[in-house]
């Protein structure tokens, strides 16, 4: 691929290159794919309305790309290796070729239902083949896919499919995660009592297990497979036509359905892809992330694949049977590159370290984590005992929103220092803003993470509420796209992601916002108000603390049932990962005189640093804060 960084002096070279000409710099990258009809303007942008257009003109398929057009030189070559989540369960190599088979199918499947282009297709499954089949097949015939992650709750699922009105649901009988069988069919029939946009659902058989199938709207897929053509045409696009929608929390209001369009997110996956993990042609490639996150988008399927590359898809947890389970299936393939999450770092960590000394990890090259900020610890275990100091840990800073990687290490090329994402990649344009909405210049520089110009990855609007993408994100800091995090510049510019700077809270990687959670825990008949913080947990990065006022005096037993009712209704109307791992009552909370919650103090309670509240004098309710520190869970 073009401008392959290969050392630290080609990054600024190819860095240098991007920022004085990015059109140039991309134009060239773009050429290397398929098209059907060449752009006639590679950007338009206005950061202001957040109007941003890469590409514009062009014509293209995204699953031709990613499948079609490697079929000459690589048709045999694995492109899928699936790894099932009980390890006694055959694994499956899926060549590109029968990759191309499995899409042709499930999109004739999916055009036999009506699916046409434009229309939005929810896909709610495991981490089976059928998921990369069915976000592929959406790609091939121009549909827009809307993969919600199977850990959701029916009432997360049912909001989103209304959000963006998905004609057709693809889901499983149910899902496998470790010992524990899920059942995923019954989530969807009670999440569709509340849509009616929906015509069909069509049903993977995983499990095997009793469901409750509706005629005439239920169909089983492998009774549809034998009627269905193993080839399709690929349904040519435009640039800008949307390829996905995926959910993403914020701190307020419902979740937001990020939009990301074909050309400009094809192009800066592949590059991305090729960069951060310098894959090469025989490389194994794994990123343990479920396709039900960005993550899994762009650095499970779209990136690898586009690349040609051997990706694994892994449907289980890193405990199960035992904490072998990651080692054992990079030995099992050779994996060269791997990619995780801080919080499964952490626990893993946690474990005899045998764990890992069994098994022989020297194919590892390159080490990635992403979701949030990794401590200096994990940082040096996952350096130590699985790379063995061999290995350059890419920690990659990026998000739903910006489509791919933004900074990061590039192995190989740049020093890696624990804990920092170090420099943007080629084309990003980071600054650091002040309270006042200036711009810190220089090095050793702390403030709010924001991208001054466009890149091909951004997502171009929420769907359905373009004046919520410009209010969230090109408000603060006009002219520039903000990112929601805080970040340092160290002396070697090198830039440190500290953590987000709004109400997003980042439990085991999973981006929560505490407003839908508060909601959820109002609904309680016996509660009056209610504050959700985060706070540090030794696995989980951030654990939940609510913070909650009842009606009504309570005794401790009821207390206790209380507090069962109030995560079962976070599990209902968000999912398991919501759910708080300590609740306290109290007769008040700390507010403003003009009525605001200050969640800064409650915080500052959760995270037990009782000595550094700040002034508290002028608060409406003073007397509230030593109550609730007595009471501290
Ligand atoms: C938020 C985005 C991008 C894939 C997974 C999460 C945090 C992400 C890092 C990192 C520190 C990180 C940020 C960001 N985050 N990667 N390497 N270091 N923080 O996607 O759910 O959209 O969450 O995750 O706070 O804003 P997401």
């Amino acid at each position: 691929m073009k401008y392959q960084v290969k050392n630290l002096k080609s990054y600024f070279n190819i860095q240098d290159k991007a920022i004085n000409n990015p059109e140039k710099f991309w134009k060239k990258i773009a050429k290397e794919f398929s098209w059907q009809t060449k752009w006639n303007q590679v950007l338009d942008y206005d950061m202001h309305k957040a109007e941003i257009k890469w590409f514009d003109g062009g014509e293209l398929n995204m699953s031709e790309n990613c499948i079609d057009r490697h079929l000459k030189l690589r048709g045999d070559k694995t492109a899928i290796i699936f790894e099932p989540n009980d390890p006694k369960e055959k694994e499956q190599h899926i060549s590109y070729k029968q990759l191309h088979e499995e899409v042709s199918k499930m999109a004739n499947i999916l055009k036999g239902q009506g699916v046409e282009k434009g229309d939005r297709v929810c896909v709610y499954l495991p981490m089976i083949p059928e998921l990369a089949y069915t976000v592929l097949a959406c790609a091939r015939i121009g549909a827009i896919h809307s993969v919600v992650f199977a850990g959701f709750s029916a009432n997360a699922l049912s909001s989103r499919i209304n959000d963006s009105s998905c004609k057709l649901v693809v889901t499983a009988d149910g899902s496998y995660r470790g010992d524990k069988q899920i059942d995923l069919k019954s989530i969807v029939d009670k999440a569709l009592t509340n849509c009616n946009t929906v015509k069909s659902v069509v049903l993977v058989k995983r499990t095997g297990q009793k469901l409750d199938f509706q005629h005439g709207r239920d169909l089983w897929y492998h009774d549809l497979k034998k009627e269905v053509d193993d080839h399709c045409d690929p349904v040519i696009v435009k640039s800008e036509d949307p390829l996905f929608i995926l959910y993403t929390s914020g701190s307020t209001g419902k979740p937001k359905g990020m939009v990301h369009t074909t050309a400009g997110y094809m192009v800066y996956s592949a590059y991305t892809f090729k960069n951060v993990f310098q894959y090469e042609e025989e490389d194994v490639y794994w990123c343990t992330a479920d396709i039900g996150w960005i993550t899994g988008h762009s650095y499970i399927i779209y990136g690898p694949l586009l690349n040609g590359a051997t990706t694994v898809m892994f449907e289980g947890v890193p405990s199960y049977p035992n904490y072998n389970r990651f080692w054992e299936i990079v030995e099992k393939y050779g994996v060269n590159q791997f990619y995780t999450a801080p919080t499964a770092i952490r626990s893993l960590a946690k474990q005899d370290v045998k764990f890992v000394e069994q098994h022989d990890l020297s194919s590892l090259k390159v080490l990635g984590t992403v979701g949030e900020p990794i401590n200096e610890e994990a940082w040096n275990w996952y350096y130590n005992h699985v790379g063995k100091e061999k290995c350059p840990i890419v920690d990659t800073w990026w998000q739903t929103e910006t489509g791919g990687i933004m900074i990061s290490p590039i192995p190989f090329s740049t020093p890696t220092k624990a804990t920092y994402a170090t420099f943007p990649l080629p084309g990003v344009q980071p600054a650091l803003m002040d309270a006042d909405g200036k711009e810190l210049e220089g090095r050793l520089v702390k403030g709010s993470l924001c991208i001054k110009f466009p890149w091909p990855g951004i997502a171009r609007t929420i769907w359905g509420n373009h004046q919520r993408y410009i209010n969230t994100y090109f408000k603060q800091y006009p002219g520039m796209y903000f990112t929601g995090d805080g970040a340092l510049r160290d002396p070697a510019g090198y830039y440190r992601i500290t953590g987000r700077v709004d109400d997003v809270i980042i439990v085991s990687g999973h981006n929560l916002g505490t407003a839908p959670i508060e909601n959820a825990i109002n609904e309680h008949s016996k509660v009056a108000e209610c504050a959700i913080v985060g706070y540090p947990h030794e696995v989980k990065g951030n654990a939940l603390y609510g913070f909650i006022t009842l009606k009504k005096d309570c005794s401790e037993s009821e207390q206790d049932q209380l507090k069962k009712e109030i995560n079962v209704l976070i599990a209902d109307s968000i999912g398991p990962i919501a759910r708080l791992s300590r609740i306290q009552f109290s007769d008040g909370l700390p507010k403003t005189r003009s009525g605001k919650i200050m969640r800064r103090i409650l915080r500052k309670i959760a995270a037990g640093e009782l000595n550094d509240l700040g002034d508290i004098s002028t608060l409406l309710n003073p007397d509230c804060v030593e109550e609730i520190i007595k009471n501290r869970q």
